[in-house]
């Protein structure tokens, strides 16, 4: 009796058992299905300047050398905001976001690594790079010039029968023979922060080729946008330690110093560029800087910087990614007999897209709050918001992140 009642119990915990397991596979086959890809997804098309509209379209097949990526998040760049406004690019309609990054869900059979020789699986993370993949020097607007069409650039080019072309969008279908990297080891704020760090990995190395940056030089960087925060913090990452930054904004100079400003001076307290650059020289004790970034769009920003290097010093500038106008400068006493180093910096390679990714872990293991320049972020529908506030200039990097 009493061994009978046992193999009740028994056979009744067994089905329970079996039923509680049947229960997971249903719930793993339901998370897989989640999971699956739909058969249409969403993007937002730049219809008309600042007019993005959400539309739907069917995902193209993916073949044998494609990969089809889910988006998590891309950052809104001074560059969507210049096409936002008035399509100064002539793209529209175009799916913008080129600073983007997502999760690899679908990829043909000959897509085995990515443009560094890491392997690729599905579950990766990845980003994009508007990088000619033959020719590392050429670059978007080359390939727009040699009308070379759309297979390796993303977010920058007019809308066509794929549609999913940009990372403002659900999925971003990735053409074989594009520039992608496996990023899978960084955090998602770090992969939407690859491209505008890439351009100062770039800027930091055309610096290097003058001979003047060294480990204990003093830098001044003038301009506190994320550009010359980004710089700030790779200076400090190298290990330089005498950062003066300038700007105009407190809160943006109060950053500076998070990421690595030793001293940072606010313009507005100064009149006039002698006792600006005496603030300046006040704060190395005496000395002016042996290097300057100059990384604001102000052709006034550009003439007063040569007023704070030393003889024999150097000067990236950066700041003009397009053409803010001319600058005024004397040539005798600024550069000749000064004797300055100037070397220009725009956009970047590939190699300095690698260094890039090293970078920013490096930055995170020395505690720079590098993550906290995405100040902002914005769900896909609301990307019009998103790019009214960065218009705004309230905050310092927005990002649209899908949920
Ligand atoms: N070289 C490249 O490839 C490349 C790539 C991206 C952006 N850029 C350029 O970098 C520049 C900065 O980009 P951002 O996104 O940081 O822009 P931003 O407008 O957010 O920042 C510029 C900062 O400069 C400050 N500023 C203005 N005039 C100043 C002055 N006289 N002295 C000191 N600070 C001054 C502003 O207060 C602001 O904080 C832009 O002009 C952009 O075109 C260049
Ligand atoms: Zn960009």
């Amino acid at each position: 009796m009493s061994g009978n009642a046992v193999n009740i119990e028994e056979v009744v915990r067994m089905v329970l058992s079996s039923m509680a397991e049947e229960n997971q596979i249903v719930k793993k086959t339901t998370v897989i299905e989640n999971k699956s890809i739909p058969r249409t997804a969403r993007v937002a098309m730049l219809t008309k300047p600042e007019q993005y509209e959400i539309k739907e379209y069917p995902i193209p097949e993916v073949g044998e050398d494609d990969i089809l990526v889910k988006v998590e998040g891309c950052g809104i760049c001074g560059t969507d905001a210049h096409e936002f406004k008035r399509d100064p690019f002539g793209l529209i309609p175009v799916v913008l976001g080129h600073e983007g990054t997502g999760e690899i869900v679908k990829m043909g059979k000959n897509v085995k690594y990515d443009s560094a020789g890491k392997s690729l699986r599905v579950g990766d993370k990845v980003v994009s790079c508007m990088i000619f993949k033959d020719n590392p020097d050429i670059t978007m607007f080359d390939l727009n010039k040699q009308n070379l069409g759309g297979s390796d650039i993303y977010g920058l080019l007019p809308d066509d029968s794929y549609h999913f072309n940009g990372w403002f969008s659900d999925y971003i279908f990735i053409r074989g023979g594009s520039t992608i990297f496996n990023v899978s080891d960084l955090d998602i704020y770090s992969r939407i922060l690859i491209e505008p760090c890439a351009v100062l990995i770039h800027a930091v190395e055309r610096a290097k080729t003058t001979g003047i940056l060294r480990f204990n030089s003093r830098v001044v960087v003038q301009g506190c946008g994320p550009i010359g925060l980004i710089c700030i913090a790779i200076l400090r990452t190298m290990g330089i330690q005498n950062i003066i930054a300038v700007d105009g904004v407190q809160q943006r100079l109060e950053f500076a110093k998070e990421l690595g400003a030793s001293d940072v001076v606010n313009f507005s307290d100064h009149k006039g560029i002698e006792a600006l650059a005496a603030a300046i020289k006040e704060k190395f004790d005496g000395h002016l800087a042996d290097f300057a970034f100059q990384c604001t769009g102000s052709p006034v920003a550009h003439a007063n910087i040569y007023k704070f290097i030393r003889n024999g010093g150097g000067l990236c500038e950066l700041g003009f990614f397009i053409n803010g106008g001319d600058a005024t400068i004397n040539p005798h006493f600024d550069i000749c007999s000064k004797e300055i180093t100037v070397v220009g910096s725009w956009v970047y390679t590939l190699r300095d897209y690698a260094t890039t990714f090293d970078f920013l872990k490096a930055a995170k293991q020395i505690g720079l709050p590098l993550n906290r320049l995405i100040t902002n972020t914005y769900p896909l529908e609301e990307i019009n918001e998103g790019h009214k506030t960065n218009l705004a200039m309230s905050g310092l990097k927005i990002a649209i992140i899908n949920q």
